[in-house]
């Protein structure tokens, strides 16, 4: 939420900071604004996108080779023109962006108001820099040094970048539970909320840690101190980011390119992690600390959206073939009651960004509690990804696309290669069909890309069909039950049509009462168990004249004939049936929204990455 970036260095500033800012414009799309130094301070901004910024600044003065952009999610105040970072303190001499909230802005606020500070925006930000400025100003401080004492005192969450006009050799950056990554180019540094505007330019960065304030001054180094003023040593990795996995690659939205991405993304997520053949499956983070697994009462699973969605498809993974009791939740749930967790317990957390506010706050609970932390994580390096005492990425590499698709599919094939794994180990599946669950596991990205390739035109067809709804609902059993709900978050996300997802027999208690012939119903049918209680379910859609759309396995004639029309999937084992069942929800949704003349990669009032509670 909210995309900051920072550039020093010799090159020109704006450019660079507007390629970032496009690349980070998933995190937030309500206003985006640029500051440039060049002698002065010269800050432009504007509600609306990136472009709009581009438009409003075509002719205007530029030039300079350091400056920080914000494209902004809003939180505190409208999304207008003076709410747009950065914001600039009451002597004009800072100037700062701002991704986070900062919780006692009223407050301070307050203190600074009876100082003879006056406010222009409605945000925490406008508050934040008047309140460094107050503190530099009082006690003669440097910037670096007035930042840390200011942070010191501010509740919240934040990652901030700080131009000081008089001192203006150095950026000032720092962070608590929001995200910075800080790229060292030669003779140059880029700050920024991901690694996304960096990579092309250098791949040697640092992710700064909470807590922390790093200072990069032109022509020299990067130094990094903790709030608690102690010098730290910055760790420097090597990133492993293409920039074609950040380009459209001649698709028209991200979302399409990711959908098509999949064979791929889920062949890679394998990639040295099993063979079949020798009949193998190694998953590096579990082994890290097998005997706690291996040990564990419970496993509790924790995400949000469609992170969440991929961890109800754990439940049934681990419980039927690890025979593991599980519990999914709401992150945002867990953590504001008093769970029961013990040092028995392994906590999972599904996050594509690895920065979601809400499972980081879960997983320091479950930590406090002793429970075991792991990690299943899309982005390399992101705060989960370095708290959790074991994980395991699902290298589908960057998903830009506001709606998630690549990073589900990554989730459920790591899930599923967990559970066949700590399954055949635990002894609770036969090694006839783990091996079999390994052959079919290889298959699903073939099959993926003959679904694909198959299904896309009369996907597109059943899209024009039923574009003009305005309720939906998606029904599914078992494994496929998951599969209905994120098919109707997919829908609802993008094409803004309100869509219902539901176990198909809980239909009889509420949702059916909405069916009539306006209705499109999808049911996903393709289980082999219970599959004569979904052919019901459908006669009862069929009855009360609800528009059938079925997704089926190939072959499949008795739903087929029921219904209004019918996508197929391969065939597959059954746990392993939602790494297809979902990719036909995703392109319907696509092709609905693109239908409606609906924005897919950046849907109304959506973050990608959701670092505010
Ligand atoms: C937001 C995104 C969703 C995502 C969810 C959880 O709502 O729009 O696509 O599923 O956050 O994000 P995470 O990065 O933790 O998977």
């Amino acid at each position: 939420m909210c995309g900051i970036i920072g550039y020093i260095g010799k090159k020109q500033a704006y450019p660079i900071l507007i390629n970032g800012l496009k690349r980070l414009e998933y995190r937030g799309y309500d206003s985006a604004g640029v500051a440039v130094f060049n002698g002065d301070v010269h800050v432009y901004k504007r509600k609306g996108k990136v472009q709009d910024l581009i438009d409003f600044a075509k002719g205007k003065n530029i030039r300079g080779t350091m400056g920080i952009g914000h494209t902004r999610w809003a939180t505190h105040g409208k999304p207008d023109d003076v709410n747009a970072h950065p914001h600039t303190s009451g002597n004009g001499r800072l100037t700062l962006i701002h991704n986070g909230i900062i919780e006692n802005y009223a407050l301070l606020q307050e203190a600074l108001k009876k100082e003879g500070h006056t406010f222009e925006s409605e945000t925490d930000t406008e508050v934040l820099v008047h309140f460094i400025e107050e503190l530099q100003k009082r006690d003669n401080l440097p910037i670096e040094e007035a930042v840390r004492v200011a942070l010191s005192k501010v509740v919240g969450a934040y990652a901030i970048v700080v131009i000081d006009r008089d001192d203006p050799g150095k950026l000032v950056a720092a962070r608590k539970a929001s995200p910075l990554v800080i790229g060292i180019g030669e003779d140059e540094f880029f700050i920024a909320s991901d690694p996304t505007p960096i990579a092309e330019f250098t791949q040697k960065v640092v992710f700064l840690n909470d807590e922390e304030i790093a200072v990069v001054t032109r022509g020299g180094d990067l130094q990094i101190k903790t709030i608690d003023n102690e010098i730290q040593t910055p760790f420097i990795q090597e990133l492993d980011v293409k920039i074609e996995a950040m380009e459209k690659g001649g698709y028209e939205y991200f979302m399409l390119k990711e959908i098509y991405e999949q064979p791929k993304t889920v062949a890679d997520c394998m990639r040295g992690r099993i063979n079949a053949t020798e009949g193998w499956i190694k998953v590096g983070g579990v082994d890290t600390c097998k005997d706690r697994i291996f040990d564990a009462n419970r496993f509790i699973i924790a995400a949000c959206g469609t992170s969440w969605h991929a961890g109800l498809i754990g439940e049934y993974l681990f419980e039927e073939l690890a025979r593991i009791p599980v519990e999914v939740e709401y992150a945002s749930e867990l953590r504001y009651r008093n769970p029961i967790i013990n040092e028995k317990d392994v906590v999972i957390a599904l996050s594509q960004s690895g920065e979601t506010a809400d499972t980081l706050a879960a997983l320091e609970l479950a930590k406090a509690k002793g429970a075991l932390c792991y990690g299943i994580v899309n982005n390399v390096g992101s705060s989960i990804a370095r708290m959790t005492h074991a994980g395991s990425y699902i290298h589908a590499g960057p998903e830009i696309g506001v709606a998630s698709t690549k990073a589900f599919t990554g989730q459920l094939t790591l899930l599923s290669m967990m559970a066949i794994h700590l399954g055949y180990e635990r002894g609770t599946i036969p090694r006839s069909y783990y091996l079999q669950l390994l052959e079919e596991l290889e298959n699903i990205p073939g099959k993926i890309e003959t679904l694909l390739e198959k299904a896309s035109d009369q996907i597109e067809y059943i899209a024009g069909e039923i574009k003009d709804a305005s309720n939906a609902l998606y029904l599914g059993r078992g494994y496929n039950f998951p599969i209905a709900l994120e098919g109707a978050l997919k829908l609802k996300e993008i094409s803004y049509i309100h869509a219902e997802g539901y176990p198909a027999a809980e239909m009889k208690h509420g949702p059916i009462a909405l069916i009539d012939e306006n209705m499109p119903v999808i049911v996903i049918a393709t289980n082999k168990s219970a599959y004569e209680k979904i052919v019901s379910n459908v006669q009862e859609v069929k009855a009360r004249k609800g528009k059938i759309i079925s997704i089926v396995k190939e072959g499949d004639t008795v739903i087929r004939n029921l219904s209004d029309y019918t996508i197929e999937i391969p065939d597959t084992d059954e746990p392993l049936t939602p790494l297809l069942s979902v990719v036909p929800l995703q392109l319907l949704s696509y092709q609905i929204a693109l239908m409606r003349g609906c924005n897919v990669d950046q849907p109304r009032n959506l973050a990608k990455s959701v670092t505010v509670e």
